[in-house]
Order: structure tokens, then sequence, then C-alpha cells
């Protein structure tokens, strides 16, 4: 049984006495936002009790305590995945921890592959909603209703007003951002043809293996959540080559100095 998020608040409160208000989850190769974190604590994830340690090729393992502009937050340098053989609630313990921590608002960043043959990689897309394909919920079994509800609504899973703040901001610096259903699937497997073509049927724009999970946890506490994608790769079958683990965080790299840009003109206007 893993431990419960309560005493890794305890921990993380008796490092640093900031009281994060906004929460960023940066997935691989976006460690410069958290470079511009100011007066950070960091701490790694390991000396967090009951953090579960990530085994994602490219994922640094930190929690940075700090101030964004005026805003206090708590950034995650790289996250958990369910197909790293991890539960669910494995899986949502930073979020957990971060909500406990006084985090009300969340801002999830993936790779992700593009189901919608007209978004290019290197594209950045804003999440405007999901399909959870992954045969789990981090919300599954006894629920504390001090936390949150049995059954929370999604219907504004990806906060609406914090999307149209990312979308003028990325105007602003003149960076397209789209908007797209994103399909989480379970991995670590890239998709077949026929699961993408599944996909496209279903509605779905994107598709990646992480942030759905988050996301329902965050819901469940009230958290207001803004995702936003990075296209690394045309989903599985929509072009003719296959989909190459190493070109995905190349193109991820390229496009990552796009997207840490976005960060730095939203996170001060999450409040
Ligand atoms: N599928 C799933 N996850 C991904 C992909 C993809 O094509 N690209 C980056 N993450």
């Amino acid at each position: 049984m893993s431990e419960t998020p309560d005493v890794a608040i305890g921990a993380i409160a008796a490092r640093s006495e900031l009281r994060p208000r906004v929460g960023v989850v940066l997935g691989s190769g976006l460690g410069p936002f958290a470079d511009a974190v100011a007066e950070p604590v960091e701490i790694p994830y390991g000396d967090i009790p009951g953090w579960p340690a990530s085994t994602a090729v490219g994922h640094a393992g930190t929690l940075v305590l700090g101030r964004f502009g005026d805003v206090p937050v708590a950034v995650m340098k790289g996250r958990a995945h369910l197909y790293e053989g991890l539960s669910p609630a494995d899986v949502v313990f930073g979020v957990r921890v971060l909500g406990g921590l006084g985090v009300r608002s969340l801002v999830l960043t993936n790779a992700c592959g593009a189901i919608d043959t007209s978004v290019e990689p290197g594209t950045l897309v804003a999440i405007s909603d999901h399909l959870n394909l992954q045969g789990s919920s981090p919300l599954v079994g006894p629920n504390d209703e001090t936390v949150g509800p049995r059954f929370p609504d999604m219907t504004n899973a990806y906060d609406a007003g914090y999307r149209a703040i990312a979308l003028q901001a990325a105007a602003r610096l003149g960076l397209e951002l789209g908007e797209g259903v994103y399909a989480a699937w379970l991995g670590p497997a890239f998709e077949t043809p026929a699961e993408i073509r599944m996909m496209r049927a279903l509605g779905a724009d994107l598709v990646g293996m992480s942030t759905v999970p988050e996301v329902l946890a965050a819901r469940h506490m009230g958290i207001r959540c803004l995702a936003l994608s990075c296209v690394t790769n045309a989903a599985a079958g929509v072009r003719p080559e296959p989909i190459d683990h190493e070109r995905v965080l190349e193109v991820g790299a390229r496009a990552a100095g796009d997207l840490v840009a976005l960060l730095r003109e939203v996170v001060p206007l999450l409040d």
C-alpha cells in the first residue's frame, strides 16, 4: 500500500514556507521553464515520502517551489505514467500533493501524436477535452469526500477561460496554438494505424500516454486545468514512415522553446 499524500505534503511544507497557487507539470525537455522560477527550493522526488520514481527517458524527477512573477508556483519536472507499471493512484500522487499544498490552478504539458492530418509536428495545441482510453481512472476505489465528490463533473475539465488566456498569449507571442481533443492511450507501444482510425472516428485530434489521469485527479479536487500539447509526430498510419521515439524527442526538443515561452506568458495570468 503506498503512502498517502499527507506525509509528502508535510515533508514539503517543512522544507519551504511557500504555499503554491499554480502547479505546472512539465513533460520531457521543458526543464528550462523551471529554471526561470525565482527563489527556487528544489526537492528531488526521491526525498519526498511516497513519491513514485519515474523511469521514462527524458524525465527528470524534481519538484521546484518558488515564485514566477508574483505567483507562488510548484513545478513538477517529470511525471509518472501508467505504462511504467505504476498504479493510477501513484500516477496522480504528485497532483494530489500539489492540491494539498494549496494549488488551485494546474498547467499540464505533454508530447503527443497528431491524429488530425492537418496538424504538423512542432505545433502547439491547447487540449479542449479528452477521451479516456486507458481503461483506468485514479478515482476508482473508496472516495474521500474531504478531497472531492464521488461523481465529479468533467464538463469543463479543460477550463475554457484558461484556454482563452492561452490563445491570447500565443497570439501576442506570434505562436500558432490550436485546440483539440486528446485521446489518452495506455502505451507503452505506440498505437496501431487501426487504433488511430478508431480514435479519429471517436472524435480525437491528438493522442498521448499521459495527462488524463492527472486531470481527473485535479478536477476531483476542484483544481482548474490548462493542458498544452506539443505535437511531435503524425500518429501511426497518418504518414507512411513508422514512429520513432528518438525523433519524437528531437521534435519535442525543438518545440520546447515555444512551449516554455508560452508558459512564461500564461502562468502569471492564472490565479
Ligand atoms: N502516440 C502516443 N503518445 C505519443 C505520441 C504518439 O504518436 N507521440 C508522442 N507521444
